[in-house]
């Protein structure tokens, strides 16, 4: 339960929380419980919390016709972030956590800016589309990721980004502008229609930034180019693309063809990031058992698919992230049986491992702690 108005101001809370310190790692640290801590401090404040990081929502603005930008004050168990890296952002949805991926950008008075694209059919951008207001709570996880810029930025670079893609981009670009950087970059930005492309006006006044539009689902206009990436476009818009620090983001469809056009080519190293999980591939699909051991017991299952999808198939609602084993969120002990990683291949059969849901096919009976 949490008080309607918080007992305590944010501001003392957040003078509070970088006390909390040995509380967190020191002698008395062993003496705290954190589920029992936090349970009284929400009653206190709703950012009250010995490590978890609650953020309040500053503002929402519509973006383009289908993204909505959150401004969130995070509490100061926020260890901030670098541009590029991303963020678990956590809502409650008639009484069940769910737990999405965005990049965001840090605002020069430090707040988070997170962009989030309605999804067809999606229960969480759906929600903050429509539920999302200023002065609520939303949970934010702290950073993580390598899809960063070196401390020392290139002089030249190349930023590829597609649909939601262009997030973590304008983070970096907005990073650079606070550095007065002097360099050369060069945007290729695709989305169906114009009017899907977030951010363009604050592209527009990136000093120096040569930002090409790219359209896949109708006519461009002056200066727009058409059509998905592919090397004839990125010879003719970047005729210059060997000598620069490529960045790409975006479905990883998308990446996957940047990435094919940057090694049939042996073009220097190029960074990128999909925000959607590939289609996985299992081997075979094959009749087997799962047991659920903590909830429904033994079901049929098969080995064709993700134990994240089937578990969600059979009416569960185990955690998830990023649905392509970077966040960690979906991890699960698994007790006894087989399971294969699909992004590598390889078989695991430890029992009492910690495996990821949403990358894990079974391969012959599964026993889960879920
Ligand atoms: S949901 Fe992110 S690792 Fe599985």
């Amino acid at each position: 339960m949490v008080p309607a108005m918080p007992l305590l101001p944010a501001a003392l809370v957040n003078r509070l929380l970088p006390q909390l310190r040995p509380l967190r790692r020191g002698a008395l640290a062993s003496l705290v419980r954190e589920d029992i801590f936090d349970f009284y401090g929400r009653l206190l404040h709703p950012q009250l919390q010995l490590h978890r990081v609650f953020a309040r929502v500053l503002s929402c603005r519509e973006e383009g016709d289908s993204s909505l930008v959150l401004t969130l004050a995070p509490s100061a168990n926020w260890r901030g972030m670098q541009p590029g890296q991303h963020v678990a952002l956590t809502v409650d949805i008639d009484g069940i956590r769910h737990t999405r991926r965005y990049s965001p950008s840090v605002l020069p008075g430090g707040q988070v800016e997170i962009t989030v694209k309605r999804q067809e059919g999606g229960l969480v951008s759906g929600w903050l589309h429509e539920q999302a207001k200023p002065g609520d709570y939303l949970e934010l996880g702290q950073a993580e990721g390598d899809f960063v810029l070196p401390a020392t930025p290139p002089a030249k670079l190349l930023l590829l980004a597609a649909g939601s893609g262009i997030t973590p981009l304008l983070a970096m670009l907005r990073a650079l502008r606070a550095q007065a950087y002097q360099g050369d970059v060069v945007m290729l930005y695709y989305g169906r229609r114009r009017a899907n492309l977030a951010h363009l006006t604050d592209l527009a006044s990136f000093p120096g930034l040569r930002l090409h539009i790219c359209l896949t689902g109708e006519a461009p206009g002056d200066g727009e180019s058409s059509g998905r990436f592919s090397a004839a476009q990125l010879d003719e818009l970047v005729p210059d693309a060997a000598e620069r620090r490529a960045y790409a983001c975006g479905a990883h469809g998308f990446v996957a063809s940047v990435r094919a056009v940057w090694q049939a080519r042996a073009l220097p190293a190029l960074a990128d990031e999909a925000f959607t999980p590939p289609v996985w591939q299992a081997a075979d699909d094959l009749p087997i058992t799962l047991t659920f051991a903590r909830s429904v017991g033994q079901l049929p299952g098969r080995t064709g698919s993700t134990l994240l999808e089937q578990a969600e198939a059979l009416g569960l609602r185990p955690a998830f992230g990023c649905r392509m084993g970077i966040c960690n969120t979906c991890s699960c002990h698994k007790r006894t049986g087989a399971v294969r990683d699909l992004r590598t291949g390889l078989v695991s059969t430890e029992p009492d491992e910690a495996i990821r849901l949403c990358i894990s096919a079974p391969v012959g009976d599964v026993i889960l702690d879920l």
